[in-house]
């Protein structure tokens, strides 16, 4: 349930003009004490509100803070029931897949503006620091089974595309088969997660975790990853940019997906085409044999109907399909 302080954001946040201790506690159900209580604890935050003794209170600034009242002033009341945002956890995913197995329906969303154990794809970890980057869970309930999960991956890498131009205005990538990039770095990375039901082998929930650099400071990288990462900011002038409206047109996209889900699979794969940078050129498909990642080099032709990517390798001058999950793949030049 939201709370007044977060309503009452909401509130100030789609209002244009000052808002009244009246109509603000009549809208909000609430003693007027109770309003400018949440009006101290708003400040405390650092949102900037401006009192005045005859028309009531105004919203004059805003800082970049993921928290529910800042999310639900771009979503319904009735949406942000099942999204519950967090100061800190250990791993969006795991808060989320522990919902699930207590029953929580399709769309149950969790946000965490820090994550203390963040995943990655391949045992990895994903560096999740507080104040800068946007950490997602979604719930999926699909009727289908284990060969599908991949596409409803890719699926997402495009909502996320979409999400980012809908609410920056700003393009961005696909590495085949999950990363986004900006300028050939990355910015965002996808990992699902699903439980199956064994004798029937479909799925019971399906976890979409994503993760996006949106406020990052290059030093905020280790060493290691400075050629590989970016963020939203740094690839457009250092700006800072609201990760909490990010957050709702995220939402948005994700309900479209899990609507449209397997429908829109034309959709899907057309616009996971003209987002996708890896084909057209030259990569290197590391495959682990025994331990050992060995490359094979080649070129990424296309995306098949499937999703996988077609690539014609130069030891055997054959195509082959490259399925997610058993192979990743490098450019030659560089990350992409
Ligand atoms: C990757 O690129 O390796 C995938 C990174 C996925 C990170 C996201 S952040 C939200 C969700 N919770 C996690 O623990 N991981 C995913």
């Amino acid at each position: 349930m939201p709370t007044v302080k977060d309503r009452f954001l909401s509130m100030l946040i789609n209002s244009t003009d000052y808002i009244s201790g009246e109509t603000a506690s009549k809208n909000l159900g609430v003693s007027r004490a109770a309003v400018n209580s949440a009006v101290m604890s708003l400040r405390k935050d650092g949102y900037g509100i401006d009192s005045s003794t005859n028309r009531g209170y105004m919203l004059t600034s805003r800082p970049d803070r993921l928290d529910a009242g800042s999310i639900g002033a771009f979503l319904s009341d009735d949406r942000m029931s099942d999204v519950t945002v967090l100061p800190v956890v250990d791993s969006t995913n795991t808060y989320c897949k522990d919902l699930a197995g207590k029953g929580a329906p399709q769309g149950t969303v969790v946000i965490s503006d820090c994550q203390t154990g963040g995943k990655g794809r391949r045992g990895r970890s994903f560096i999740s620091p507080s104040g800068v980057g946007l950490y997602l869970s979604y719930l999926m309930r699909p009727e289908s089974g284990i060969e599908k999960i991949s596409e409803i991956t890719c699926w997402t890498a495009v909502a996320v595309c979409e999400a980012i131009k809908d609410c920056y205005g700003l393009d961005s990538q696909i590495k085949w088969v999950n990363d986004l990039l900006m300028n050939k770095k990355k910015i965002c990375g996808i990992l699902t997660e699903a439980s199956f039901e064994a004798e029937s082998g479909t799925i019971n929930s399906l976890i979409i975790g994503i993760g996006i650099n949106v406020n990052e400071k290059r030093a905020d990288f280790p060493d290691e990853l400075e050629q590989i990462a970016t963020s939203v900011s740094i690839e457009n002038g250092e700006k800072t940019f609201m990760r909490s409206e990010l957050a709702a047109a995220l939402i948005k996209r994700l309900d479209r997906l899990a609507s449209g889900w397997p429908d829109r699979h034309e959709e899907y794969l057309g616009s996971y085409r003209r987002h996708c940078i890896t084909t057209g050129n030259r990569i290197a498909a590391f495959t682990t044999v025994a331990g050992e990642s060995e490359p094979r080099t080649g070129e990424a032709l296309s995306i098949a109907d499937d999703f996988s990517l077609e690539v014609r390798f130069d030891d055997s001058g054959s195509v082959t399909c490259l399925k997610s999950g058993e192979v990743s793949v490098r450019g030659l030049y560089g990350y992409t």
